[in-house]
């Protein structure tokens, strides 16, 4: 399917951008709202925007062609863009912080452990730690929803990368990982980002302290794996994949390795999928229709019982709000890449170390690409839809060379764990628009409190 909006237009060397201040650019406008700043660029000077990140120049796409584009030349004629010293000093060089060879050996090696077919194993304890967290809820418990779903997605994180044996130190794992997210994100918006990484500031000194108990925890949750391969117990979790995993020559990944990709792979999964699950609990909560309609599917499909990972493919409607929520309220709202010498984009030629952005924000609420762009309409993504959805329009997960990799197992899990707790409860979210605050994740500003009440019809 191609996008309903209007071609590129060759070289455009007329294209018109938002004046910026000397040596600053767009950076106050940016900086103040980027979620507004973009949908300005779009509304305000087309789908092809030059602008200025302080000295840096750098262009805005709105077209999903250029998107696409875009996605499919990282790596190739564009190198993606770097994420800063706090990412890189949590994450180290996991496949979300390698670049060339090195990224492309990691992504192989990481990828056989989060094929949709071993999604199938890690559905079980999605379904698990769910049906705990259904359990534990009590009629007309008040509830900040956001801190629901991270609790259960930690666990479902932690339980799915390491396995259930480590119960007892899931605690722990999980708040060093909170800790690390929260200074990852503060520093991703404050100005520490521009300080070089030898200034010691509050946030940096937490975030050493918990690197430091994240890097002990998961040395000896690795050295447990070995034990467990060396006496041949057979473990289902994805540390022993990715324990078992080779390169092309053989080689396994080196413990340093490991222990990078099981935290690229929590930091990558958990906050995006507990972020996307409360963002749907507020959007159902303020939509009966879509509400009756998800109770009448789970009832019919489910008939009761747990959903299994076969069910997914039985729930389109539930999937259809997983989507419909990804694309109000993508997790990961930018994408940005630099040009290398020679790149084009729409046969447009950009210019060595120009930054291309794009935004999931801004893209997902164009109203060309979807008819009502503000409104909750799962029934868009039905299969005889009126309006189809085109092609690159919709990419909470990026799309080309560095595509997510945990695509299948977030929309798994969302759409299981939404079956799972919508069977036994009621989420009624406080009425009223909750704005999001753009950080490393598109995160809810403030708490979505609710009262939880039980039973599944209204
Ligand atoms: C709703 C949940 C999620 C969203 C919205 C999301 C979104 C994204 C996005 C936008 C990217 C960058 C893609 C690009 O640059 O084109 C990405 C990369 C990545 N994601 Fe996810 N993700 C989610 C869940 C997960 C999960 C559950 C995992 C692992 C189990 C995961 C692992 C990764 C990895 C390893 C990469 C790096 C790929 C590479 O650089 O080659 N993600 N994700």
């Amino acid at each position: 399917m191609t996008s309903t909006l209007a071609p590129a237009t060759g070289t455009t060397p007329t294209a018109r951008g938002p004046r910026g201040l000397p040596l600053l650019g767009n950076l106050p406008a940016f900086a103040r709202d980027p979620l507004a700043f973009f949908c300005r660029l779009r509304d305000e000077y087309g789908d092809w925007v030059p602008w200025a990140l302080g000295p840096r120049k750098a262009v805005f796409a709105s077209r999903p062609e250029d998107v696409g584009e875009l996605m499919a030349q990282v790596e190739i004629s564009f190198s993606p863009a770097e994420l800063g010293w706090a990412f890189r000093h949590v994450l180290g060089d996991g496949v979300v912080t390698s670049t060339g060879p090195d990224w492309r050996r990691k992504r192989a090696l990481v990828q056989p452990s989060v094929r949709p077919r071993q999604v199938r194993s890690y559905a079980a304890t999605m379904v698990e730690c769910a049906d705990a967290t259904a359990s534990g809820w009590s009629d007309g418990r008040a509830v900040d929803v956001a801190q629901e779903m991270t609790a259960l997605t930690q666990r479902i994180a932690v339980r799915t990368l390491f396995g259930v044996e480590t119960a007892g130190r899931e605690q722990v794992i999980a708040d060093a990982m909170a800790v690390a997210q929260q200074e990852i994100g503060a520093e991703f918006r404050g100005v520490t980002v521009f300080l070089p990484p030898w200034i010691p500031t509050r946030g940096r000194r937490r975030l050493r302290t918990a690197v430091a108990t994240l890097d002990s925890e998961i040395e000896r949750i690795i050295a447990e794996h070995h034990e467990a391969a060396a006496d041949g117990r057979e473990r289902d979790d994805l540390l022993s994949r990715l324990l078992a995993a080779r390169d092309e020559s053989g080689q396994p990944l080196s413990e340093r390795e490991l222990r990078d990709e099981c935290i690229t792979l929590y930091i990558g999964g958990h906050e995006t999928t507990s972020t996307t699950l409360a963002w749907a609990w507020h959007l159902l909560s303020g939509s009966p229709g879509a509400r009756a309609r998800l109770d009448a599917e789970l009832a019919t499909v489910l008939e009761g019982r747990l959903p299994t990972f076969d069910d997914y493919a039985r729930l389109p409607f539930t999937q259809a709000i997983v989507k419909e929520s990804l694309r109000l309220y993508p997790p990961i709202w930018l994408i940005t890449a630099v040009a290398r010498p020679g790149a084009t984009i729409g046969g447009r030629p950009v210019a060595e170390g120009t930054t291309v952005w794009t935004s999931q924000w801004s893209v997902h609420r164009d109203p060309r690409l979807f008819p009502a762009p503000d409104a909750f309409r799962p029934e868009r993504w039905d299969e005889d839809a009126a309006d189809p959805i085109p092609d690159h329009a919709w990419f909470p997960f990026g799309g080309g060379q560095r595509t997510c990799l945990g695509t299948r197992f977030a929309l798994v899990e969302a759409a299981l764990v939404l079956a799972v707790l919508a069977q036994r409860w009621r989420v009624e979210t406080e009425p009223g628009e909750i704005k999001p605050f753009p950080g490393l994740t598109l995160q809810p500003s403030r708490p979505i409190r609710a009262v939880l009440r039980a039973g599944a019809a209204s």
